[in-house]
């Protein structure tokens, strides 16, 4: 009797089907209730966190010095729905945010609604490129970006593909900028990833049917920055939300 081989315990990020997942987020209204998993109410501690986490940032060790941070040139809002990050933290850091979002009806929604605002150009900064692309597709302009915030979406990606992205994104990180005197930025710009974190016993990621998406856990994206060549330079766990939520951790992320 010939004993047949087994097939390797299939990992969570093996399910993941891009169709599927584009299928689930064209059924969802656009707004942050759609964006947010029936959780509108968190986005506000949600932008007021991220955007005391990115003024820590760009201030580095002169977090003292309390003078107005003047505007990015170049950021990225990736899966960006409706731009929920690039109306309420994005656009107030920086000149341009290009926007990367696979699913058109979001960023319709967002071009309208940019359109028919009185200030157009944003509090600060205006809209620039709208990609319609998952982010296993897009590939950032070499050197151009200050920032590149990824939040709540690359739970899409499988491992492989989100090691592949992340190297793309950091070669597409501006090496030195001219504008932010004193913080890390004097080496160049950020990746940031805000994420949720894999609550499970057993330490594992989750597959998500809903969405096809996977929750990782901790452990994980430390090994997949470290395959695709970044350190972690700030690291923090969002407080306030609902107990019943996974935990969100927030990495800002340069070259090693
Ligand atoms: C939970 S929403 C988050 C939207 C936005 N980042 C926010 O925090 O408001 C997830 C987003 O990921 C997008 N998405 C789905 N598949 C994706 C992929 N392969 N690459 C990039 N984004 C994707 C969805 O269309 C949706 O807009």
């Amino acid at each position: 009797m010939t004993i047949e081989p087994q097939p390797p315990t299939s990992l969570p990020d093996s399910a993941i089907d891009h169709t599927h997942a584009l299928s689930y987020w064209n059924s969802v209204s656009s707004d942050n209730n759609g964006m947010l998993g029936g959780y509108p109410h968190v986005s506000l501690v949600d932008l007021k966190s991220s955007s005391i986490f990115l003024a820590k940032l760009r201030r580095g060790k002169q977090r003292a010095v309390k003078q107005t941070l003047p505007p990015l040139e170049r950021v990225a809002d990736c899966g960006a729905g409706i731009g929920r990050i690039t109306k309420g933290l994005l656009m107030q850091v920086a000149r341009r945010v290009d926007v990367v979002e696979p699913v058109e009806k979001f960023t319709d929604e967002l071009v309208r609604e940019m359109e028919g605002s009185a200030d157009k150009e944003g509090v600060g900064g205006r809209i620039g490129e709208v990609v319609n692309l998952g982010l296993q597709d897009w590939v950032p302009e070499m050197g151009a970006y200050d920032l590149i915030w990824n939040q709540w979406c690359l739970g899409h990606l499988t491992d492989a593909q989100l090691v592949l992205y992340l190297r793309r994104c950091k070669d597409g990180l501006r090496k030195s900028s001219a504008v932010d005197g004193g913080g890390y930025s004097e080496k160049g710009g950020w990746i940031v990833v805000k994420e949720n974190l894999s609550s499970d016993v057993k330490k594992r990621d989750l597959y998500d049917e809903e969405d096809s998406s996977v929750t990782r856990q901790d452990e994980k994206f430390k090994k997949v920055f470290k395959e695709a060549g970044l350190k972690i330079v700030a690291s923090e766990l969002q407080r306030g939300f609902p107990k019943e939520l996974y935990a969100v951790r927030t990495y800002a992320l340069q070259p090693e």
